[in-house]
């Protein structure tokens, strides 16, 4: 949340408020501080409408009406840097504007950061599953209401953030587009408290990272995946893969957290649904029977 430039008393304390509610001064983490012990600590990790979650292609509503997310200024070059928080290879948009709108999306979002979840063998990894299939990385692109006066008022907003995830899968090539991520991370091996300890990335299109033309997801209410854990999300996790070879995911899990560990598993097990409904912008079951069609009362209860 190194954007904020606090100008007055009021935004300074607005920071403070963002520090304690992004939790960077109060120690969580994967192993035996581990998610089913955040909610001690962070109440709102106990909530009822959680992420990440298991999506049941049985159990989605697709509708086509949903359409597409429209990605602006993802084919630009932007400035980045990267860090290691202790809990995952975090990138921050120094300069560029990059934002998502349409596809249902409750207003217009700006890309903040972008990070990613891995695991220590290829069988587990992803934060969402789909039909309880695990993969061995997911990267979260995180952004914030436009409309919200700041990230800090957008994380007390309902649909403040929004949040996409792509699954990896393993190929055989390495993706080439991520050498300008991955050739810095042997400078953020250790894990180092404070923004100062970014390294510059050279300049990409956050486009490059992606499939090419994504456009089929699945789409949700939830919350962000660590502490504090604020139920504030819309979540669209796309169908579409990113490839990335044995090597280059072996260099995330180089890693180490702040207790000198690999940094490696750091996902959050999936959460109960608890009533909530996943929409999909695509026909998951692949026929033409759009399920909008039907009548549904908890697809109603979601908008
Ligand atoms: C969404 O994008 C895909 C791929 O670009 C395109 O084929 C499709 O027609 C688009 N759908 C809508 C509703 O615009
Ligand atoms: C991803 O990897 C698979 C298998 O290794 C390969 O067939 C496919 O062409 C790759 N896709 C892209 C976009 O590079
Ligand atoms: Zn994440």
């Amino acid at each position: 949340m190194g954007e904020i430039q606090p100008r007055t008393c009021a935004a300074l304390l607005l920071l403070a408020l963002i520090q304690v509610n992004t939790a960077t001064s109060v120690h969580w983490g994967y192993e035996n501080d581990g998610p089913s012990r955040w909610s001690k600590i962070f109440p709102l990790c106990g909530e009822t409408r959680q992420s990440p979650i298991n999506i049941v292609n049985s159990k989605v509503y697709a509708r086509q009406k949903i359409g597409n997310i429209t990605m602006i200024g993802y084919d630009k070059p932007i400035t980045m840097k990267i860090r290691n928080n202790g809990h995952t290879a975090r990138i921050d948009i120094t300069r560029g504007d990059v934002f998502i709108t349409n596809g249902g999306l409750p207003g217009k979002y700006k890309l903040l950061q972008l990070h990613f979840h891995w695991g220590s063998d290829n069988g587990k990894g992803s934060e969402h599953t789909i039909n309880g299939e695990r993969f061995p990385m997911e990267v979260h692109l995180v952004h914030y209401l436009t409309s919200a006066a700041n990230v800090g008022e957008a994380l007390t907003l309902p649909g403040g953030l929004a949040a996409i995830g792509f699954m990896f899968e393993i190929s055989e090539d390495d993706n080439n587009e991520y050498d300008n991520i991955i050739s810095k991370l042997p400078q953020i091996t250790e894990y180092r408290d404070g923004d100062i300890f970014s390294v510059p990335l050279a300049e990409f299109a956050i486009g490059d990272l992606l499939p090419n033309n994504p456009c089929h997801f699945y789409r949700y209410f939830g919350s962000l995946t660590t502490p504090s854990c604020n139920e504030i999300v819309v979540w669209s996790v796309f169908k579409e893969k990113i490839n990335i070879s044995e090597r280059q995911l072996s260099e995330f899990r180089k890693l180490m957290t702040s207790e000198g560990g690999h940094l490696q598993n750091n996902f959050r097990p999936v959460q109960p649904l608890n009533g909530r409904v996943v929409q999909a912008n695509f026909n998951v079951a692949d026929t033409d029977d759009w399920l909008e069609e039907k009548e549904n009362d908890g697809m109603e209860k979601e908008e």
